[in-house]
């Protein structure tokens, strides 16, 4: 066990959309220079806490707490300053604009001088060379796996503390995946970010992280070690054996 006071503290965490309650109180710490996975089935509540770090959906009780700031009821583009960044299910680039453009973007949600941003860049490039190629290709025209990583290259540009990843490997070859983990370890062991990523891809995400939890119907069933979790037989069960839970 470490004393170190977690970067970000989630407590009792509950959200729902209308009548649908997706958290129904979630606890989860994570340290700084930390990997966390946070595994689950489709449908578990994984993108809602990731989204509910931003306000959205908002907490209907607990509490969120990063580095040490209450954030839980703070606005959304506030907490985005506070060096918190997320790449989206989904991607969710800038499809008519180029890979420089939608860097730019990511920069722009940050406030770094303009050393920082250039140091910061040409970071991004040297860890997707592939963003580099196509720095000057609208993003729309990208294959999947590249624009994954410009999502990421984006939520790095605003030089996060904690970067959030919400499913990078959906839909993506396992080359490719295997290209973007590589890129996130190396951004935690080189640079010390602290991550903490959410996927269906229990294998790779566990092997990646420090430490995982299990998400089932909007409650954590299951934390330990990444490899803790992956000698369950019921994270095997559900999560690896027969393949993806859907
Ligand atoms: N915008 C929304 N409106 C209503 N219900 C939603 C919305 N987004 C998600 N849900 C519901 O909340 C639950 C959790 O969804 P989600 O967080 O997307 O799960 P996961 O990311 O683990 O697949 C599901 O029952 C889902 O149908
Ligand atoms: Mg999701």
């Amino acid at each position: 066990m470490t004393s170190t006071a977690p970067l970000l503290r989630i407590e009792g965490l509950r959200a729902a959309y209308g009548k649908i309650e997706a958290l129904k109180g979630v606890d989860l710490s994570i340290q700084p220079g930390e990997i966390v996975a946070l595994i689950g089935a489709n449908g578990a509540g994984k993108s809602t806490l990731m989204m509910s770090i931003f306000g959205k959906p908002r907490a209907k009780a607990g509490r969120i707490v990063f580095d040490g700031v209450d954030i839980t009821t703070m606005p959304t583009h506030l907490i985005a300053r506070m060096s918190i960044a997320q790449s989206p299910e989904g991607r969710r680039i800038f499809p008519r604009m180029s890979v420089a453009e939608n860097l730019q973007m990511g920069a722009d949600a940050g406030t770094g001088s303009n050393e920082e941003r250039a140091a910061t860049l040409e970071r991004v490039l040297t860890l997707f060379p592939r963003l580099r190629e196509r720095f000057g290709q609208r993003g729309g025209t990208l294959s999947g796996g590249e624009q994954q990583m410009l999502a990421i290259g984006r939520a790095l540009m605003s030089r996060p503390r904690l970067l959030l990843l919400d499913e990078p490997s959906l839909g993506l070859a396992p080359l490719i995946t295997r290209q973007i983990f590589e890129a996130i370890r190396t951004l935690n062991r080189q640079d010390g970010l602290t991550v903490l990523i959410v996927e269906q891809n229990a294998n790779h995400a566990l092997k990646l992280a420090h430490r995982g939890y299990v998400l089932v119907n909007g409650l954590i069933t299951m934390s330990g070690s990444g490899a803790e979790l992956l000698a369950q037989p019921e994270v095997r069960a559900a999560y690896l054996e027969g393949g993806r839970k859907v």
